[in-house]
């Protein structure tokens, strides 16, 4: 976690510390999301477990399209950029992974770029569209199904249903080979791309 984002919580400088110590007993690489805990979830309707996406930590996690000032997208960047920072500070060249509203190519350019991670992670916009690093690396990006970040996907997740996309998950549903949820309404894989030319 490059920032717990709860009351109390781990900040970004204790993350850094933890990271640097992490980076000292040879951890291969280092995986930096934030926020998603449990402290600050919704209490939970009777016979319901607490959801860790339900309260500002949960928000700043996994950001949706409804959004304050500084918008859904990039908000690990700085907390992750201060970690990778402390780590090579300390001498270790331990690979940081980050990630949470990555949205588009550019963007995670600009933040291996930048120096904000060594390698970019993709949730959202990977299960809206399996194929886009293959589409991305192929040009073919105007063919790509983008996250729509309305976390339809996380509601689902939340009532511990099979997880889909709304992109997808009802096209093609008269094809009787196509694998469905539990309830037979959705598709639980999405539909195959066209191949873009690699
Ligand atoms: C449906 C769904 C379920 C998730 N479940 C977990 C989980 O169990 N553990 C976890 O650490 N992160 C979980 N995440 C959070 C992602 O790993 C990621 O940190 C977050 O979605 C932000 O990245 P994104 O903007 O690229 O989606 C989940 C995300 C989604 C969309
Ligand atoms: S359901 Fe699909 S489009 Fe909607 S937020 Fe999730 S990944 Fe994005």
């Amino acid at each position: 976690m490059a920032d717990e984002c709860i009351e109390g919580g781990n900040v970004a400088s204790d993350a850094a510390a933890i990271a640097v110590a992490f980076a000292a007993e040879g951890f291969d690489f280092l995986s930096l999301s934030r926020g998603g805990k449990f402290d600050d979830a919704r209490q939970p309707r009777v016979g319901e477990a607490a959801y860790p996406y339900t309260g500002r930590s949960g928000y700043e996690c996994m950001p949706s399209y409804y959004s304050d000032q500084r918008g859904p997208f990039g908000r690990n960047a700085a907390a992750s950029r201060l970690v990778r920072e402390a780590i090579s500070a300390a001498g270790f060249n331990t690979p940081v992974i980050s990630g949470g509203g990555i949205h588009g190519f550019a963007q995670a350019e600009d933040w291996l770029a930048d120096g904000i991670a060594d390698i970019v992670s993709i949730a959202r916009q990977a299960l809206a569209d399996p194929d886009w690093f293959r589409k991305v690396r192929a040009g073919a990006g105007e063919t790509i199904r983008l996250c729509r970040y309305t976390n339809y996907c996380e509601a689902l997740d939340q009532r511990h249903r099979e997880v889909t996309c709304e992109l997808w998950d009802r096209e093609g549903l008269a094809d009787p080979t196509v694998t469905r949820s539990k309830d037979g309404k959705r598709r639980l894989i999405a539909p195959p791309s066209a191949s873009p030319a690699e």
